[in-house]
């Protein structure tokens, strides 16, 4: 809302305007303060790995483990505890049962549903979000099927439905598809409803860019090694923001719940025009790079790592996010309990 602003009465010298009044003490900034972060808004991603009382850390995410399921469903419950409300599974399937079609993404017995049936029986009120998208399966690390070095669009979009269904059965409350492919949010609603499975939402990785940011991720699922290329052809150019817009009508239209911008900070700008555009519920992913740009200069000691995460983390929302997906999530959730 703006107010008419009298001029006269601001350029009287006897009348400065004092913006640091509204300072001038916690209770004062409190008062005003406009956005807040709650762990309401944290969504956690989780990697999975085979094994039985395993964890093991990811050298380029300083903090992060992938667990093996058992270890895995202790996080979802020290999740629980800390009240944040969704975990976001990714897996790192062994390189033997990768092959050039992703066929393990079809196996009703796959690492992310075996982990999806365990975390639901441990701690069912937690919601689960699953990844749809065949880079952790794929010999070349794609996201979607290549056929003569090309990455092929209606033909991944038939295997990624196909994907989301298995994941469905396990028992997924939300499917993510972060592949890109035209068309699949409105194939993977259709073929859900058909199914029955007409409560299972989904959250689409409406304006997913192709960025540099993702690298340690890769490493998590092992997917570093055995990317042929890069993602280019399907995932959005960093330079485009009115085409963002088109992406997540489109997502939209097609049948998304949620839509998610991706990667986060150095996309607020795409964030803020999603959300003020179309009003719907908007998340962002503080990806792998983000994370570990953080942690590497704190472990430098160039900064204060709760500090600049929690900055972030506001910054998300001050942009207009509902939600972050964030490797932060616990360590944000602790601390937000602390500060009451
Ligand atoms: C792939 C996928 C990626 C991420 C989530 N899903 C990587 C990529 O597109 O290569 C990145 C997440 C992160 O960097 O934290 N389907």
């Amino acid at each position: 809302m703006r107010w008419p602003v009298d001029h006269r009465l601001e350029t009287r010298l006897d009348l400065p305007r004092r913006m640091r009044r509204s300072r001038k003490a916690e209770w004062a900034r409190r008062l005003v303060r406009e956005n807040s972060l709650s762990t309401a808004d944290l969504i956690w991603p989780i990697f999975i790995c085979e094994g039985e009382g395993h964890s093991e850390p990811i050298p380029t995410m300083p903090g992060v483990m992938r667990h093996s399921i058992d270890h895995a469903v202790n996080e979802a419950k020290e999740a629980a505890t800390l009240g944040i409300p969704a975990l976001a599974l990714f897996p790192n399937t062994p390189i033997t049962l990768r092959d050039e079609m992703g066929s393990e993404a079809l196996n009703p017995e796959n690492l992310i549903c075996r982990a999806i049936r365990a975390i639901k029986e441990a701690v069912p009120d937690i919601g689960i979000i699953t990844d749809v998208a065949l880079d952790p399966y794929t010999s070349h690390g794609h996201d979607g099927l290549v056929a003569n070095g090309q990455v092929l669009n209606d033909e991944s979009v038939a295997v990624l439905v196909k994907q989301a269904l298995v994941q469905a059965q396990a028992g997924a409350d939300v499917i993510a598809p972060s592949d890109m492919m035209d068309g699949r949010v409105g194939a993977i609603r259709e073929a859900l409803d058909a199914a029955g499975f007409h409560d299972v939402s989904i959250m689409a990785y409406a304006a997913k860019y192709a960025s540099a940011f993702y690298g340690p991720f890769r490493d998590a699922v092992g997917a570093s090694s055995t990317l042929k290329g890069d993602k280019k052809t399907y995932q959005m150019d960093p330079a485009n923001a009115a085409e963002a817009l088109r992406e997540v009508e489109l997502d939209l239209a097609e049948g998304a719940d949620y839509v998610m911008v991706k990667p986060g900070l150095p996309y607020l700008d795409i964030v803020t025009r999603v959300k003020d555009q179309f009003g719907v519920p908007t998340f962002a992913y503080q990806v792998s790079g983000e994370y570990a740009m953080i942690m590497a200069a704190a472990e430098r000691g160039m900064l204060d790592a709760d500090k600049a995460m929690l900055e972030t983390l506001l910054a998300f929302k001050r942009a207009g996010c509902d939600g972050i997906l964030t490797y932060f999530a616990p360590r944000a959730a602790r601390l937000l309990k602390a500060m009451g």
